[in-house]
């Protein structure tokens, strides 16, 4: 049965499909110039703010709102659960390297600088490791929650969802530069 909530995760998944797409032009201009133009800076700012806001937020929800839901079929510490915690880990280091990286590089901005090879390096990963960690929650996880549970277990989950978009947002807006 479609669930609404996992059609929430969903949109959010092409929302950041897009954004590793353009990361990934950026990566490759690397490659072939070597100052990095003024916009190449400005563009990664904006993935990057996507990312510490939409793809982290997106994390929580499928750990603490949908995750919890799926451990009543299958167990937490093993199996597809466990894969998709690590995985998620394995994103957040990734990312976190990737920030590094264009701190440094903006000390430093062209393209054979340390700063260039953490964003290129840590991009590549984090690129390769969210693209099939979507496919596999699509293909595997996904359409297992479909199966498992009810419209009050949707309607729990979307709850939860909302709340923590919501503290999300007062906590951002707290600390707008956190
Ligand atoms: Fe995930
Ligand atoms: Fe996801």
């Amino acid at each position: 049965m479609p669930l609404h909530c996992i059609q929430n995760l969903i949109g959010e998944h092409r929302a950041v499909e897009k954004v590793l797409g353009e990361l990934e032009g950026l990566i490759d201009d690397f490659l072939t110039t070597q100052e990095i133009p003024a916009g190449s800076l400005a563009a990664l700012d904006r993935i990057a703010e996507f990312l510490s806001r939409d793809l982290v937020l997106h994390i929580q929800k499928e750990d603490d709102g949908l995750f919890p839901a799926l451990g009543r079929f299958m167990p937490a510490q093993l199996g597809p659960l466990a894969v998709m915690r690590g995985e998620h880990e394995q994103i957040t280091e990734s990312f976190r390297g990737l920030l590094e990286g264009l701190t440094h590089l903006k000390c430093c901005s062209t393209t054979d600088s340390a700063g260039a090879g953490e964003v290129r390096d840590h991009g590549r990963i984090l690129i390769q490791v969210l693209r099939s960690h979507l496919f596999k929650e699509e293909h595997v996880l996904f359409p297992f929650a479909e199966s498992r549970l009810s419209p009050e277990d949707d309607r729990q989950i979307l709850q939860k969802l909302e709340e923590f978009t919501a503290d999300f947002s007062r906590a951002a807006s707290a600390h707008p530069h956190a």
